[in-house]
């Protein structure tokens, strides 16, 4: 599912950059560009990360 629109992000996409070694939004950011535009993923973007985290 889309994340971000604004950059195009799905979830799988943030997933992946966990299982790449990202552990903090502002790797997301950087390496993905989520949330750095409008900012209304902000939210669901470090949901889906806190997700992957917990999980490993
Ligand atoms: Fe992610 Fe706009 S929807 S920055």
């Amino acid at each position: 599912m889309y994340v971000c629109l604004c950059h195009g992000i799905t979830d799988k996409d943030i997933r992946e950059a966990v299982a790449g070694g990202a552990t903090r939004m502002s790797e997301i950011k950087r390496t993905l560009k989520a949330s750095t535009q409008c900012g209304s993923c902000a939210m669901q973007t470090a949901a889906v990360l806190r997700d992957e985290l917990a999980k490993i």
